[in-house]
């Protein structure tokens, strides 16, 4: 099929928006905490399953820079299952190659958290096989903010001039610097919403929303959202009749809009 083959077969940047905890709880009854518990275990299981299938980049959010408004239990808790995960994890990231990063303000993140990140990120510094994104004290908002702040530093330092300001050399001041943008957004819980998460950076990402709570997201649900991938035609403002004129030209269109197309 046309549109199946407009899309490169797996997307090499995956990111979720792990939704749904609380109300996973609620409706049985039990406090938010074992939500978040639960969906711990989901982590465990899609991280393995998405570096089995050979994603490179998989990235999710864990925390946003809008939950710290969350009662302070909630967050502690939060805070206690990070750390939990750090501690627990980081055999099976070697094991497996996995390399571990965070994206967001991680500054205000409490300094056993921040102790943890620093070493699991030192241990599997380039092991290459995936990278492990999680986005902790995160907001696109906050993001484009510090990377205006620096932009305007060095303007100010007479070391950048405005016509020098491109999509580019924003993208190079974000903290996803170092990744391609996401060919597919999968977000759990049901809700159609960004929540803040990758605003620049979803420009041109296919929106995936399940109504399943994250806790209960099991690898043959990841199966289904990347075989709607698949079936997606990305065409970055074109037409379909350019897409099929680059198809018989041999360009892939899952990449992004600046990678691959003339
Ligand atoms: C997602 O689940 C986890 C975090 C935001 C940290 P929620 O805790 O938002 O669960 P709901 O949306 O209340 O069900
Ligand atoms: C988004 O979920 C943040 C994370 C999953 C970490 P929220 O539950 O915070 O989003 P809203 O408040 O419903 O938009
Ligand atoms: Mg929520």
């Amino acid at each position: 099929m046309m549109a199946e083959s407009l899309s490169t077969e797996l997307p090499s940047h995956l990111a979720i928006i792990m939704d749904g905890n609380g109300r996973w709880a609620r409706r049985r009854c039990l406090p938010r905490g074992e939500g978040h518990k639960r969906g711990a275990r989901s982590v465990r299981k899609i991280v393995t399953h998405c570096r089995e299938l050979g994603v490179q980049h998989l990235t999710l959010y864990a925390f946003s820079s809008e939950n710290w408004r969350r009662p302070d239990r909630e967050v502690s808790q939060l805070m206690e299952l990070l750390c939990e995960f750090l501690v627990e994890e980081t055999s099976t990231l070697l094991d497996n190659g996995i390399e571990l990063e965070a994206i967001g303000d991680t500054a205000r993140l409490p300094s056993r958290v921040r102790e943890l990140l620093t070493a699991v990120r030192e241990q599997t510094r380039g092991l290459g096989g995936m990278r492990l994104n999680l986005a902790l004290s995160y907001g696109g908002r906050d993001e484009l903010v510090r990377a205006i702040r620096q932009l305007v530093h060095q303007a100010r330092e007479g070391e950048l001039r405005p016509e020098a300001v491109s999509e580019q050399l924003v993208a190079e001041h974000l903290d996803t610097r170092h990744l391609p943008d996401p060919e597919l957004l999968i977000r759990t819980g049901g809700e159609h919403r960004l929540s803040n998460f990758l605003l620049w950076q979803s420009a041109y990402t296919e929106l995936y929303v399940t109504d399943v709570a994250w806790p209960d997201f099991t690898t043959e649900q990841l199966e289904v959202a990347l075989t709607w991938y698949r079936g997606r035609r990305r065409r970055f403002g074109r037409t379909d009749e350019q897409l099929e004129g680059l198809e018989d030209q041999g360009y892939l269109m899952g990449s992004g809009p600046y990678s691959v197309i003339p």
